[in-house]
């Protein structure tokens, strides 16, 4: 017989390579925590539901005790030829009690086991992940106020467009990073929810309390149906789905980071920590973190599809497949979380070019718009029409070598068209940073109400860093209570 704990029906063991390819060791090691607070609650409650002797449970109970206390030093280390978490524990339970260890496994079965361990270790890395790009949101939202009237040219289609200030730019990402909190937090109420007690697909025959051991958990409530429990993993594909749009969007900052680092851009540099240099060219400050955040988007991005296509075929109830729902999942998790946290960083030492920013916004025409607006407001002309004149006058100045900035000839050629200005008005109207601050409208660029995007963010942000704390404190504040119950228990029971 094989002597696996599930060895009963085995004339032999799986070969080395067999174990090596099924465990799931190797990605187990953060729900080692996690297990062991379950295996403490399930355990108690197998008591007070009936099934398991106030004996017993004492014995289970202390041994759990002492495996947790080897976790806290670090000295509970698993074993391959264990498969997996959950048979390691109580491989090593067996070795503290013998057979009183079994009694541990009555109404429950991996399925549920290892479900209920991921989503505990997945919600408290929503918590961190919300937290995350919350305090990062933040930051771009109190950036200095200078950044308020600080021009840069916005592009369209990679073509300079109208100018804008840094802050409306970094207003722009953080809007985008707290969707990205919003989903991740919207999926708190699918992911915390329980599995537990759900057994192997059916349920169970024994009388227990799915109630009872969620809420020591922190768990919602336990999961209606014990087959959909043990079966869906649609909850980590949104948590990946939302990973994935959140480096996506991640991504897109740190490329315009790395193009306008370039020397043809000049328009922000990266501080030195988080750049490298050539190992030939002396001249190199390469944007690294900005590139590899970048380019690690496609590991979060491929984690979705994977999960998608590892689930898409796989019927109800347990099958091995589900048990790559953690590999990449976890890797893409990290990725995400310490890719938030490093452009963080960067943002803090990222620094604009003002002077850079204004040239560029002069040089590439960027108000060409505001003349043609001046036209229809000043002068009556319908906007198709400022739009002709205005696209004349440019093309002239390009094949002259010319900007707006030439108000005497501007104001010449609008002459020539019929339009009676002066190059003072011409000057007032092109000149990017009063074109800032002449925009008006809801959400646009304008100082006033770029201030007002900036007082939402923060505002979003603490409410989301407050429920984070909330959510923090009450999981830990669970699985204190968990431990202190079963302590009590044994205090109890010996007394
Ligand atoms: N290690 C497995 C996983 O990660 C646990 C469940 C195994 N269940 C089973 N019947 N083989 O999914």
């Amino acid at each position: 017989m094989s002597d696996k704990l599930w060895g009963g029906r085995f004339a032999s063991d799986v070969t080395s390579d067999v174990l090596q390819y099924t465990e799931t060791v190797s990605v187990d090691g953060r729900m080692l925590g996690h297990d062991l607070w379950q295996d403490v609650v399930h355990v108690m409650m197998l008591r007070e539901s009936g099934i398991n002797t106030c004996e017993d449970t004492c014995t289970l109970l202390s041994g759990l005790l002492t495996l947790e206390g080897k976790r806290l030093e670090g000295q509970l280390l698993l074993k391959t030829e264990d498969e997996d978490v959950h048979l390691n524990i109580e491989h090593l339970m067996t070795g503290i009690m013998g057979d009183v260890a079994g009694r541990m496994h009555t109404a429950r079965s991996r399925n549920d086991q290892v479900q209920t361990d991921a989503r505990m270790v997945s919600r408290e890395w929503i918590l961190d992940a919300v937290h995350e790009l919350s305090l990062f949101a933040k930051d771009l939202a109190t950036s200095p106020l200078a950044e308020l009237t600080t021009v840069i040219p916005g592009y369209t289609h990679s073509q300079a467009a109208q100018p804008m200030s840094v802050a409306f730019w970094k207003a722009a990402h953080a809007n985008a990073l707290l969707r990205d909190a919003s989903r991740l937090a919207n999926a708190w109420e699918r992911v915390n929810v329980s599995p537990l007690g759900a057994c192997a697909l059916a349920g169970t025959s024994f009388a227990i309390d799915r109630v009872g051991t969620a809420s020591l958990l922190g768990f919602i409530a336990p999961i209606d149906n014990a087959l959909d429990a043990t079966s869906t993993r649609d909850w980590t594909v949104e948590v990946a789905a939302a990973a994935a749009s959140g480096a996506t969007n991640i991504s897109r900052m740190q490329e315009e980071i790395v193009v306008w680092s370039s020397n043809e851009f000049r328009l922000v540099e990266v501080h030195d920590s988080f750049a490298t240099g050539s190992s030939i060219m002396p001249q190199k400050k390469n944007p690294v973190v900005a590139e590899l955040a970048r380019g690690k988007t496609g590991r979060v991005v491929g984690t979705l599809v994977q999960l998608l296509i590892m689930e898409k075929s796989v019927a109800l109830g347990y099958s091995c497949d589900l048990q790559e729902d953690k590999p990449l999942y976890w890797m893409a998790l990290d990725t995400y979380l310490e890719t938030i946290r490093l452009c963080r960083q960067q943002n803090q030492g990222l620094t604009f070019n003002a002077t850079r920013g204004l040239d560029l916004c002069w040089r590439n025409l960027s108000t060409a718009t505001e003349l043609a607006n001046l036209l229809v407001s000043t002068h009556g002309i319908p906007f198709r029409t400022a739009h002709r004149i205005i696209g004349d006058l440019v093309s002239g100045l390009v094949a002259a070598d010319k900007t707006l900035k030439d108000s005497l000839l501007v104001t010449q050629r609008l002459t020539e068209h019929g339009i009676s200005t002066s190059p003072a008005e011409v000057r007032q109207t092109c000149d990017p940073e009063q074109a800032l601050r002449r925009y008006r409208s809801t959400g646009s660029t304008a100082p006033n109400q770029v201030t007002l995007q900036r007082d939402e963010i923060v505002r979003t942000a603490d409410r989301n860093l407050a429920w984070c704390e909330k959510n923090q404190q009450m999981l830990s504040t669970t699985r204190d209570a968990a431990f202190t119950k079963a302590r009590t228990q044994l205090q109890e029971a010996s007394a």
